[in-house]
Formats: C-alpha cells, sequence, structure tokens
C-alpha cells in the first residue's frame, strides 16, 4: 500500500484570485457539512468532502490573511434535528484530526513526544468505522439513553431506535454504577446491497454508500424500519467511568478489554504498539484485509495509549491532541482541468483528454484522464477550468466522475472539437455510431502520421513486440525507417545501429524481438491488423471460425454474420476493411517479408472450459502473463466469482473475490499452480 501525502494542490498566481477560491470553498464545503451532518444527504463522498477541504486549508496556509479567526468550520458540524429529543452530552464528543500520509503521522508523533518530552510512548491502533458515532449511558447497568453526536454538545435522543441495533447491550452485568461508552453504528455491506435491491425494487433512491445507509436508517423515526435495516455496532471508546470502577483502567487498550469484558461488541481488529514503525505495519495490514471486511473502514485511528498522557495532551478546538485518525488513500479527489486536447487514435478517431494538475489518486501520481468522446463531455458538462472529482478505483483508468459546479467562477471555457486534425491538419468528420447513440469526431486523412503511428503501436503491442515502445516507433517514423508496420520486419541491425542512442546491443536485441513474432496465431495477426471494432475477443472468434488468412480475406457477410458475438456493425467494419485496396497491399507486404500467421489451433489443454478468476496480488507473474498461461491451456478468464467458476488463483491480499470463493465452494490455487502449467 502506498502512503503517500495529497499533493499537486491547485495553484494560484493571483491573490485576488486566491481570495475568490476560498470563499467559495467554503461555501461549498459548509452545504456539504450541512448535507452530511444534518440531512445524512451528501451529495459527494467523503473523500471529495477531505479532498476540498485540504484545497482549503492549504490555500489558507500560504494566504494568511484569509484565514478567519473564528472559523466557522473548525466546530463539530451538525445542528441536531427537530423531530428527536434533545440530549446534552455529559462529555462533549469529539471530532479527529485527519491525517494523510506516513509523513503526517510521523510529524504528529512528534509534537507528541516534544510535548510529553519522551520518546517512550506506547500506543494503540483500531479501524476506524465508517457509520456513524453514538453515545450509550448506563446507568446501574441498564441502557438509559442512546444519542447521536449532534453538534458535540447537544445529540439527539434516539434511545428506541437504538435497541434495534444487534450488539447494544440493553442492560450489562457486573456494571459499574455509571459508564457511558461511544462507539459507532454500522451497516455491512451485504446488508447495504439487500436493501439497495429493494430500494431499486421500489423505485426509491439507492443509499451511495454503508455509512449513509445506517445514518439515514437510525435516524428513522419508526423503530420498526431501523429494525429491518439490520445495523451493528462496535464500542471504542469510554467517555465516563463510576471513578471506583475504573481505578484500575489506566490505557485506553484497557478501556476496550474492559467494553469487551461487560458484553460490548470490540472489533478483532486492534493492536498496542511501543512504536509509530508497528502502528505503520498496523496500517498496512489493515490496507491489505480492508477490502475483504465484512463493513466499511476509511482509516486507522491512533492514540496515546496512556490515559494519562492523554490528559496531559489535551484537546485543540474540535479534536483530541493524543488521537488521530490516518486516513487510507482517496479513491477519488478533486482537481481542476488545465485543458483538454485531442488525441488521434489509429482509426482516426479525435479522443478528448482532459490535462490535470497533477493529483495523487489511490496511491498514484494522475496528470490526465480521458474523456472518451463528445457525448461524456455533454454529460458531464467539463469546461476547461473546471473543478473536477477524479476517481481511480485499484487497476482501473482514472476517470473524470463529475464536475463540482458550485465552485465555477464564471472563467470556464468551453471545449469544442477541432475541426482540423491537430496532427495532420486533415479534415475531421463527425459520425453517428449506429445503434449506440453516440457521436464521434475522425480524422479523414488516410495518411495521417497520428493515425499511422498509433496503427503501428498497436500492431507491436498485440504482437507483443515489447522492446518497440511508443518513442522508439516515432523515431523511427521520424528517420523514414517506417512507415507502417510491415516495415519493422524490414529492419537490420545496421539501420538500427546507425541510430544515435541505440547501442549495437540494444539493435541486435530490437531485432531478435520483431524476428521472434513473425508466426503470431491467426487471432493475434488479425487482431494486429486493427480493424474497427475487432478487438482482442473478436479476432479469437473469427479465427475460430475461418481457420486460416486465407479464408479469412474471402469472408462473406453471411459467413461474418452467421459467428455468435458478431452483429451487423461489426461484419460490416470487417468487410469494409477487406475491400480496402491499401489494406490487401498491406497483407501482402507482410506476408512477403515472412510475416505469416499459424494456421487456427483448437486450444487443446486440460482447462478447456474451465473458468478462472484472479485476485490479489501475484509475486512472480503479471495478470497479463497469468492470463496468458490459463488461456493457452484453453481456460478462460472472468472478472468475477460465481457457482460456475472453476478455480480462483489468489496471491497475496486477495479481495471479496476469495471470500466469494469459499461461499461458492469454488477451488482456490496459488500461483505455483498456473507457473508449474508454463
Ligand atoms: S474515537 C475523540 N475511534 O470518527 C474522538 N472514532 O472523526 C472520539 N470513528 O465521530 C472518536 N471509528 O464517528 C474513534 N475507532 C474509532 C472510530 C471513530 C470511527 C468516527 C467517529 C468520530 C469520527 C471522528
Amino acid at each position: 500500500m502506498y502512503l503517500g501525502a495529497n499533493f499537486g494542490r491547485i495553484t494560484f498566481v493571483d491573490k485576488k484570485e486566491a481570495q475568490k477560491r476560498i470563499a467559495s470553498l467554503r461555501e461549498v464545503i459548509s452545504d456539504m457539512r450541512y448535507r452530511y451532518h444534518v440531512l445524512n444527504d451528501p451529495e459527494i463522498t467523503d473523500e471529495v468532502y477531505d479532498s476540498l477541504t485540504r484545497e482549503l486549508r492549504d490555500l489558507e496556509n500560504k494566504y494568511q490573511e484569509y484565514k478567519l479567526d473564528i472559523d466557522p468550520l473548525d466546530r463539530v458540524a451538525g445542528a441536531p434535528l427537530d423531530k428527536f429529543e434533545k440530549i446534552t452530552h455529559e462529555k462533549r464528543m469529539l471530532s479527529l484530526n485527519d491525517v494523510f500520509s506516513e509523513d503526517e503521522l510521523a510529524k504528529w508523533e512528534e509534537r507528541v513526544e516534544k510535548i510529553l518530552m519522551t520518546d517512550k510512548v506506547s500506543y494503540f491502533s483500531e479501524l476506524k468505522f465508517d457509520g456513524l458515532a453514538i453515545s450509550l449511558r448506563y446507568e446501574k447497568g441498564e441502557l438509559v439513553y442512546g444519542a447521536t453526536r449532534g453538534d458535540g454538545f447537544v445529540g439527539e435522543n434516539i434511545t428506541e431506535n437504538i435497541k434495534m441495533v444487534r450488539g447494544i447491550p440493553l442492560s450489562i452485568k457486573n456494571a459499574p454504577e455509571l459508564i457511558e461508552v461511544r462507539g459507532e453504528v454500522i451497516m455491512r455491506k451485504k446488508v447495504l446491497d439487500k436493501i439497495n435491491k429493494q430500494q431499486e425494487k421500489e423505485n426509491k433512491t439507492k443509499f451511495a454508500n454503508t455509512r449513509n445507509a445506517a445514518a439515514g436508517s437510525l435516524r428513522q423515526l419508526d423503530p420498526k424500519v431501523v429494525k429491518d435495516r439490520t445495523l451493528d455496532f462496535f464500542a471504542y471508546d469510554i467517555a465516563l467511568l463510576s471513578e471506583d470502577y475504573g481505578k484500575n483502567i489506566d490505557t485506553h487498550s484497557k478501556e476496550h478489554e474492559l467494553l469487551f469484558e461487560l458484553g460490548f461488541p470490540v472489533s478483532e481488529y486492534e493492536r498496542k504498539t511501543s512504536s509509530l514503525k508497528e502502528v505503520l505495519s498496523f496500517i498496512k495490514e489493515i490496507g491489505g484485509v480492508r477490502e475483504s471486511l465484512e463493513f466499511g473502514t476509511d482509516g486507522v485511528v491512533v492514540s496515546v495509549d496512556d490515559l494519562e498522557l492523554q490528559k496531559r495532551l489535551g484537546i485543540v478546538g474540535k479534536a483530541p491532541r493524543y488521537m488521530c485518525a490516518y486516513k487510507f488513500p482517496a479513491e477519488q479527489v478533486t482537481t481542476k482541468v488545465k485543458d483538454i486536447i485531442v488525441q488521434v487514435g489509429r482509426t482516426g478517431v479525435l479522443t478528448p483528454l482532459a490535462i490535470l494538475e497533477p493529483t495523487l489518486v489511490s496511491g498514484s501520481t494522475v496528470s490526465k484522464a480521458t474523456l472518451h468522446n463528445a457525448d461524456q463531455i455533454k454529460r458531464l458538462d467539463i469546461k476547461i477550468g473546471d473543478t473536477v472529482v477524479l476517481q481511480k478505483a485499484g487497476d482501473v483508468i482514472p476517470e473524470v466522475v463529475s464536475v463540482v459546479t458550485a465552485l465555477r467562477n464564471g472563467k470556464e471555457k468551453d471545449f469544442v472539437f477541432p475541426k482540423m486534425c491537430p496532427v495532420c491538419d486533415g479534415e475531421v468528420e463527425k459520425r453517428e455510431s449506429n445503434g449506440k447513440n453516440t457521436v464521434a469526431y475522425y480524422c479523414t486523412n488516410k495518411k495521417c502520421d497520428a493515425k499511422n503511428l498509433r496503427r503501428i503501436e498497436h500492431f507491436v503491442k498485440v504482437l507483443d513486440i515489447y522492446t518497440v515502445g511508443p518513442k522508439i516507433i516515432e523515431r523511427l517514423n521520424d528517420e523514414g525507417l517506417i512507415s507502417d508496420p510491415a516495415d519493422l520486419f524490414a529492419l537490420t541491425e545496421a539501420d538500427l545501429a546507425d541510430l544515435e542512442r541505440f547501442g549495437e546491443k540494444s539493435a541486435s536485441n530490437i531485432i531478435e524481438n520483431i524476428k521472434d513474432k513473425k508466426k503470431p496465431p491467426l487471432n493475434k495477426f488479425i487482431s494486429a491488423l486493427g480493424i474497427l471494432h475487432v478487438g482482442e475477443e473478436t479476432a479469437k472468434d473469427l479465427s475460430s471460425r475461418f481457420h486460416t488468412l486465407e479464408n479469412f480475406l474471402k469472408a462473406d457477410k453471411d459467413s461474418l454474420e452467421e459467428i455468435e458475438n458478431i452483429g451487423p456493425n461489426v461484419a460490416e467494419s470487417i468487410l469494409e476493411y477487406l475491400e480496402d485496396q491499401h489494406h490487401r497491399k498491406f497483407i501482402e507486404k507482410l506476408l512477403s517479408l515472412g510475416v505469416v500467421p499459424k494456421k487456427y489451433e483448437k486450444p487443446k489443454g486440460e482447462f478447456s472450459g474451465k473458468t478462472f478468476v484472479l485476485t490479489g496480488t501475484l509475486e512472480s507473474l503479471s495478470r497479463e502473463e497469468a492470463k496468458r498461461i490459463i488461456e493457452s491451456h484453453g481456460g478462460k478468464i472472468s472478472s468475477s466469482v460465481s457457482k460456475n467458476t472453476d478455480f480462483v488463483v489468489a496471491g497475496e491480499n486477495p479481495g471479496s473475490k476469495y471470500k466469494d470463493a469459499v461461499t461458492y465452494k469454488v477451488k482456490i490455487v496459488g500461483e505455483d499452480f498456473i507457473k508449474n502449467l508454463a
């Protein structure tokens, strides 16, 4: 897991601009807080909220003059709702300061050690649950009330609803005179799925996440509804405890032990450590299992364990100094669109690309994101200069998911598709894709340089000529050494050795690598041609239908449409390709240079017809390699586990798919299983 900081914040040269931005950020954030805390109906995720708040704080630090003496954003938001009776907390319900990186956590420790004047501090780490904080008051062992946090001082009495939450004891044995327990009401992920299915059936809005669902459910007026929502509880703190009873409880970890003994649900994921290094390994471990946990967690709460030391550290503003919340890298952040440019693809399609203020999302720095097509720009209503929500989940490519329109300042510019190809100045044509209802723009120049380069890149990628990357292709093209993919096969070592930058060795490597790929399987050959709408899978279908290149070149409408998965659009595109004399010549050129596809061979192998799912990180194989090995033995890869899955290949930190495999009793194997096949 990456523990880097968020950086690359939006920069302002102009002070006035910064002042305006600060004002609108405040407005937007304050509105989000109202929605979150009062209405339990946040429009945007926590991560987006965090991202905007960070931008505001960074700007305030830079432009101190715009900082407010009394900042309304510093108090815990959320006035209690009218519908519930109010309860004044005997002890204030605090909030936590967030840290977003290893560095920030280390700085927190530094401050702690400086104030305590020692570096021998024990820490207690536990999960940060993604739910709703509540306070439970027990007198003589009986639950007196349960309350929400509200604004930290005054909350809502939700006792009747609390009683419907599983795991909350209504009375406790061997109880102290008085105990006030703090903890989180949560909803398990599976429960959310079920409820959302029901909401969908009834045409009601779905809950965005488990926290909203838990919070929304708990504030229902009808306790019966709360019961149906199946909520759970984890206790994490003792706010008040009768003195005689509390004598021996001198650490936060002992508080957890007592909570457990008294019968409260306490999470098993917690650890007492004597150094921050061990805290970090706990954080890493949690990062690894996080996805597979039954409930949502967005970080780890770290506290100084000793209660006496906690007292000495005290509270600043709304949060204690002795505790902080380490937040996992966000999968959603906000950033600014600096520009929108277009890229020319191998089919000539113009793809708009957003150039972003570089920002860290899900552990990697992102500075560009595809906007796919004109429809997408229209649907999202993106303008140049907009603040947008950028999302990167796991291995998926980063995408812009929405625009924070409330942050517009009137200077944003609409993006217009160019009339001419930005690379070759060729004419651009608007085409509607039948059936799909989408509009795309194409460069119509057959000789467009960009189109050509992309075609070569595509060819090289499909045939796995891994020594030849986009930079080398561009170079060879500039030098006039190649003008189509076939030319690669005519290159000699001397051609390459002449080029500066290539030493003798890499030249021979490249030539060797190219030569190695002269006899590709038919499906690879077809896929490498780059026929519009013919991807890897369609190429496989074509290869298994026609068996040889000769047959494929003779394909007609009927024979193509007979193939399952190939509709009229794809068939038409294939025929158009095959009828074009340029393409015929290109194929002949390939053949004459010795690039001859192998005849189709029915996938043999012991795994013919078997379905595999990969999960977790494989140690010595990339996903692509694993996929290749499995497919070469006739197996198929699927992205999700079902009862029809035959094997789940589990690497390190497997996600929820591992659990699904257990549920469906699917055979689970390690990566050695695949390596042994190779
Ligand atoms: S301790 C002194 N422990 O995070 C603060 N809070 O941002 C007392 N939360 O309102 C809270 N898991 O809703 C604490 N293990 C945990 C937590 C936790 C989730 C929430 C809680 C609190 C918020 C603070």
